[in-house]
C-alpha cells in the first residue's frame, strides 16, 4: 500500500521454482510434555502441569538442497512444538528468552526512535485466541531481553480450537515471528472429543508462512531505502513454508484427516485449495467448531486466521494430492493403504454457536482502521480509530457486557483484525461513503449489510476487514479485568502502530 522503495537484497534469493518439490517429509511439531507440575497461588486446590519453553537460536535446512538456515524457534525449532490443552484444565508455561543480544534480522532504528533504547533483542509470548488474565496476555511492552524469563498461567476455560502462540513485543514483533517465534497450542474438549474426528495421527496441525530465502540459505527481511516511507508497509516472502519446511510431503492413508491450518505468515493471505477440486470439509474456523460442516473447494486465511478442515483420502489408495496457494504447490499428499479404515462418519452437526443478539450491546463503537499520521518524523504510521499507541486508553468495555465494533476501513486494503481475550460473531459487512467519512466523519452507509457465509457464522478471534465496508463484531466481554490489546495482524501494520489497547472494567 504504501509504494515503499526497496533496497537491493545484499545476497540474491533463491528462486524457488528450481528447487526439487517433495523431497522432504513434512515435519509434525512434537507436543511438549510438562516438565512437572507445580503450585500456582491463582490455582489454590491443585498442582498444574508446567511447561518451559525456551527461545533460542538454532540451524536448520528449509529444503534438502539448501544451505542451513539459522531461525529464532522456541525450544529450538519452528514451529515450536505443539503445546496441548484441554477445556477447564490450567497449565503453567514458562517463556524463556535464549535469545543472543543480536537480532537475526536488521532492526530499523527509524521507525520508532525511542526504540533505540530498548535492547534490540526483546521477546514477549502471546497465545493468541487464548481467554488468559491480563498478566499472562504477553502484554507488549512486558518483554523479556535475554536471559530473562515468565511464568504465565492458562486456564484454558474455553471451548476446543486451533490457537497459536507467537512473539508479540512492542515495535518488533514482524522481525521476531519472521526469525521463527511460532507454534500451534491445541485446546481439546469432551464434546468434541465425542464427534469421532480424525485424532492422532490424522489429526495434523498445517502451520503457512512465507519468507525470503537468500543463496545462502537465510532469511531475507526486506528494508526500505525510501525515506519518506521507512517501513516496508507489507513483507512477502517468495516461498511458502509448511511446518517450517518448502515443498515437504507427507505419507497419508485413505482415510480422513483433520487438517488444522493456521496463517501465521506476516502480511500473505493464503487461498488454499486441493489439487483434483478435492473439497475440503470445513468444521472450525479461529474459536472452534461451526455449527455443522462446510464444504469448499478454497479457502481464505488471511494472516492469523484458522480453519480447521477435514480431508477424505479414501479410494485414493496410490496417488498423490497437493495442497495449494492459487497454483502453487505448497504440500504433497501421497497415499498409500497400510490397511486401517476409518469408520466413523463426518457427523452433519457439530457444536451449536447461539448468535449473540446485537439487539444486546450496550455500546456500538465505530473505530476507524488505517487512518494515517504522516506528521512523525517522516515515518508514516497507520492507525486504529485514529490514535496512537501511546494514546489514553479510550476502549473500556464492561466485564460480561456485549458491545458491537464497527470497523471503518479507510484504505484500499485488507485489515485482518485481531482483539484478544474474547471471541467474537461478524454481524455484516457494509458499504459506507469514505468522502462523506472523510469530510465530516458522518457514517453514511450505500448499501445494506452483507452477512457472514456459513464458515465465518462460527466463533471468530480474527475478522478481515474489507476495504470500503464497516465490518461490524459483536461479543460478550468474558474474561478477567485488566489491559489487552487489539490489532492489525499484518504484522507491520502492527508494528507501525496500527495496535491500541482496550481496558476491561470489572463488572458493577
Ligand atoms: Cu496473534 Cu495480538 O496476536
Ligand atoms: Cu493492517
Amino acid at each position: 500500500m504504501l509504494a515503499a522503495q526497496l533496497a537491493e537484497p545484499r545476497q540474491s534469493l533463491i528462486n524457488p521454482a528450481t528447487l526439487a518439490r517433495f523431497v522432504d517429509p513434512l515435519p509434525i511439531p512434537p507436543l511438549q510434555a510438562p516438565q512437572e507440575h507445580r503450585a500456582h497461588p491463582a490455582y489454590p486446590q491443585r498442582k498444574l502441569p508446567y511447561y518451559r519453553m525456551e527461545m533460542r537460536a538454532f540451524q536448520s535446512r528449509l529444503h534438502r538442497d539448501l544451505p542451513r538456515t539459522t531461525q529464532w524457534g522456541y525450544q529450538g525449532s519452528m514451529p515450536g512444538p505443539t503445546l496441548q490443552a484441554v477445556r477447564g484444565e490450567p497449565m503453567l508455561v514458562e517463556w524463556v528468552n535464549a535469545l543472543p543480544q543480536q537480532h537475526l534480522l536488521p532492526v530499523d532504528h527509524r521507525i520508532h526512535g525511542a526504540e533505540r533504547s530498548k535492547p534490540e533483542v526483546r521477546a514477549v509470548t502471546h497465545v493468541h485466541g487464548a481467554r488468559v488474565p491480563a498478566d499472562s496476555d504477553g502484554w507488549p511492552e512486558d518483554w523479556l531481553a535475554p536471559g530473562r524469563s515468565v511464568l504465565y498461567h492458562y486456564p484454558n476455560a474455553q471451548d476446543a480450537a486451533t490457537l497459536w502462540y507467537h512473539d508479540h513485543a512492542m515495535g518488533i514483533t514482524r522481525l521476531n515471528i519472521y526469525a521463527g517465534l511460532l507454534g500451534a497450542f491445541i485446546v481439546r474438549d469432551p464434546e468434541e472429543q465425542a464427534l469421532g474426528l480424525p485424532s492422532g495421527e490424522c489429526d495434523l496441525p498445517l502451520i503457512l508462512c512465507d519468507r525470503l530465502i537468500a543463496q545462502n540459505g537465510q532469511l531475507y527481511y526486506p528494508v526500505s531505502d525510501d525515506p519518506e516511507a521507512p517501513w516496508v508497509s507489507e513483507c512477502y516472502g517468495n516461498a511458502v513454508l509448511c511446518n517450517g519446511k518448502l515443498f515437504p510431503y507427507a505419507d497419508v492413508e485413505p482415510r480422513r484427516y483433520r487438517l488444522r491450518l493456521i496463517n501465521a505468515a506476516n502480511a500473505r493471505h493464503f487461498n488454499l485449495s486441493l489439487s483434483h477440486r478435492h473439497a475440503f470439509m470445513q468444521i472450525a474456523s479461529d474459536q472452534g467448531l461451526l455449527p455443522a460442516p462446510v464444504e469448499r473447494e478454497r479457502i481464505e486465511l488471511y494472516p492469523a486466521e484458522r480453519a480447521d478442515v477435514v480431508v477424505d483420502f479414501a479410494g485414493m489408495d496410490g496417488q498423490t494430492i497437493e495442497l495449494r496457494d492459487q497454483s502453487d504447490a505448497i504440500l504433497q499428499f501421497r497415499v498409500r493403504d497400510r490397511g486401517r479404515r476409518d469408520t466413523a462418519a463426518l457427523p452433519a452437526v457439530l457444536r451449536a454457536v447461539p448468535r449473540i443478539d446485537p439487539a444486546t450491546a450496550v455500546c456500538d463503537r465505530v473505530l476507524t482502521l488505517g487512518e494515517m499520521d504522516d506528521a512523525n518524523g517522516g515515518a508514516m504510521m497507520m492507525m486504529l480509530g485514529g490514535k496512537h499507541w501511546s494514546a489514553p486508553i479510550t476502549e473500556t468495555p464492561r466485564q460480561d457486557s456485549v458491545e458491537i465494533w464497527s470497523l471503518v476501513n479507510v484504505t484500499g486494503d485488507v485489515h485482518p483484525i485481531h482483539l484478544h481475550l474474547v471471541r467474537f460473531q461478524v454481524i455484516e459487512r457494509r458499504p459506507f461513503d469514505l468522502f462523506a467519512w472523510n469530510a465530516h466523519r458522518t457514517l453514511k452507509y450505500t448499501g445494506p449489510g452483507v452477512p457472514p457465509p456459513p464458515h465465518e457464522a462460527g466463533w471468530k478471534d480474527t475478522v478481515r476487514a474489507d476495504p470500503g465496508m464497516v465490518t461490524r463484531i459483536v461479543m460478550r466481554f468474558e474474561g478477567e479485568p485488566g489491559r489487552y490489546v487489539w490489532h492489525c495482524h499484518l504484522l507491520e501494520h502492527e508494528d507501525n502502530e496500527m495496535m491500541r489497547p482496550f481496558m476491561l472494567l470489572p463488572r458493577t
